[in-house]
């Protein structure tokens, strides 16, 4: 199927009716979801990835990633019909498909520093099966540029752009909600090299997305607005985190003072708190910050600085509601709730947690874990011990907020706790209940007086 040149009606209707086949590079917690929402709107699907556990696993029609609504049903249903199939097989999938989608992690060191290695190298395997009306897709997050910097690989083909297609849809979603923010959420941003590759990509994604599309005037445009959604992210909680770090030296709560401030349709001033973990938004700053020609990208680095030293904070928190029982850190048994970087996702790339437990070790202290996502494997990996009641505990610390940790039996840990503290990295418990029951509790931005 030639898909290239194609109107978006006629790309619309050859798609529900099974007449494309799609080649969804990497089938993680991104790549599958969208592999599986493309078959279920009626596409033939080959999905591909390296690692051969996962390929099996699909094949059977079971999907491997947790904790994603819906997505298990729809890999078996799809699996089932015949529409998905996995396989480790990238050259093949290239040849049997018209449209091939890069979906796989553009890896990063904490200073933006890439390695892009798994997306060229999908690019040269994708080169070996390219065929003429073809179209090439990434959809990983990249710094504006990289997309276009495929163009010479795909051509390895013999092949030359424009009769091949390729364009950048960056994928807006987040691990947990990937179903309905891929379908329901978000409109799709497409840039792409020509108006005849825009027109057949905007079919595709106008099929599975209620939300449309948004054109793009360029490829680079388009990469740079999924980076900016991270880095406004990234700038506004420092700025958050700033804030309340004012409002802890002047008495003040900073929660009650920016829910009033964003009663106010201009101010949307966000939480602060431990940190800023994860992949994505305390990378993206990098890819910015590191493409910059002339501009001192200063307020993303000083923001970034900020971020990074939040978990330092709790630590100080720790150790001042600890002075105030006359306690010393080294001297304290201190339960960390909370290891991924978010609630209900188990990531720990940056996560807060393991900044806080390095710095409290070097305070000597006794740190103890806990979070429902995870095992008591990982808290070894961690060099900490798992503990999963309050006992002879001096301060407990919340770093993310999984529902568990919303839902805190307050009368538990009252009974089992040495030393009533609590240090609230994720402003997710009730400060007046605490007090009620002579808690220390300390948020970013809130330390009361008693
Ligand atoms: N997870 C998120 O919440 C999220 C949010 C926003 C953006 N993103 C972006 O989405 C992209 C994908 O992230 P993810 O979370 O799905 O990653 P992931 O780690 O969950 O999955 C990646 C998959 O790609 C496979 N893979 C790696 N190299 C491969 C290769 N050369 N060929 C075939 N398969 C290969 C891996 O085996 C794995 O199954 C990244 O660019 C990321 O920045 C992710």
């Amino acid at each position: 199927m030639k898909i290239l040149g194609l109107s978006k009606s006629t790309v619309k209707e050859y798609f529900i009716k099974g007449k494309i086949t799609f080649a969804v590079y990497g089938l993680g917690k991104m790549g599958l979801p969208l592999a599986t929402i493309l078959a279920n709107y009626g596409a033939k699907v080959i999905g591909v990835d390296i690692n051969e556990e996962i390929v099996k696993k699909i094949n059977m029609g079971i999907s491997h990633i947790e904790n994603e609504p819906e997505l298990d049903s729809l890999v078996k249903k799809n699996v089932e019909a015949g529409r998905l199939y996995a396989t480790n097989d990238g050259i093949y999938a290239a040849k049997k498909s018209d449209v091939q989608i890069i979906l796989v992690p553009t890896l990063a060191d904490d200073k933006g520093n890439l390695n892009l290695k798994s997306v060229f190298d999908i690019a040269e395997t994708i080169s070996k099966g390219l065929e003429k009306g073809d179209i090439v897709i990434t959809e990983s997050t990249m710094p504006p540029g990289t997309t276009e910097k495929l163009i010479p690989i795909l051509e390895k083909s013999g092949i030359k752009i424009g009769d091949f297609g390729i364009a950048h849809a960056p994928e807006r979603t987040m691990s947990g909600t990937a179903i309905r923010d891929i379908t329901l959420q978000y409109p799709k941003i497409i840039g792409a090299n020509s108006i005849e590759t825009l027109e057949a990509v905007k079919g595709i994604y106008e099929v599975i997305n209620r939300k449309g599309v948004i054109s793009m005037s360029s490829i680079k445009a388009a990469e740079a607005v999924k980076v900016f959604e991270g880095v406004y992210r990234d700038v506004n909680i420092a700025l958050a985190n700033e804030l309340a770090l004012w409002c802890e030296e002047n008495g003040l709560d900073a929660l009650e003072i920016i829910r009033a401030a964003n009663t106010q349709p201009y101010c949307h001033i966000h939480m602060p708190g431990a940190g800023v973990g994860g992949h994505c938004i305390p990378i993206y700053p990098w890819f910015i910050i590191n493409s910059a020609k002339k501009t001192n990208m200063e307020l993303l680095v000083k923001a970034r600085e900020r971020n990074d030293f939040m978990p330092r904070h709790i630590v100080e928190l720790t150790i001042k509601a600890l002075n105030k029982i006359g306690k010393a850190l080294k001297d304290s048994n201190i339960l960390i709730l909370g290891l991924t970087f978010r609630g209900g996702v188990k990531e720990f790339r940056k996560s807060p947690a393991l900044d806080i437990i390095k710095e409290l070790k070097e305070w000597g202290a006794k740190i103890f874990v806990y979070d429902p996502i995870c095992t008591p494997k990982d808290a070894v990996k961690l060099g900490v011990m798992w503990k999963e009641d309050y006992k002879d505990i001096d301060a407990i610390i919340i770093t993310n907020d999984h529902k568990e940790f919303k839902e805190l039996d307050i009368s538990l840990i009252d009974k089992q706790i040495r030393n009533k503290i609590i240090i609230d990295g994720r402003n997710i418990l009730d400060s007046k209940r605490l007090d009620k029951k002579g808690f220390i509790y300390y948020r970013v931005g809130y330390i009361p007086e008693r």
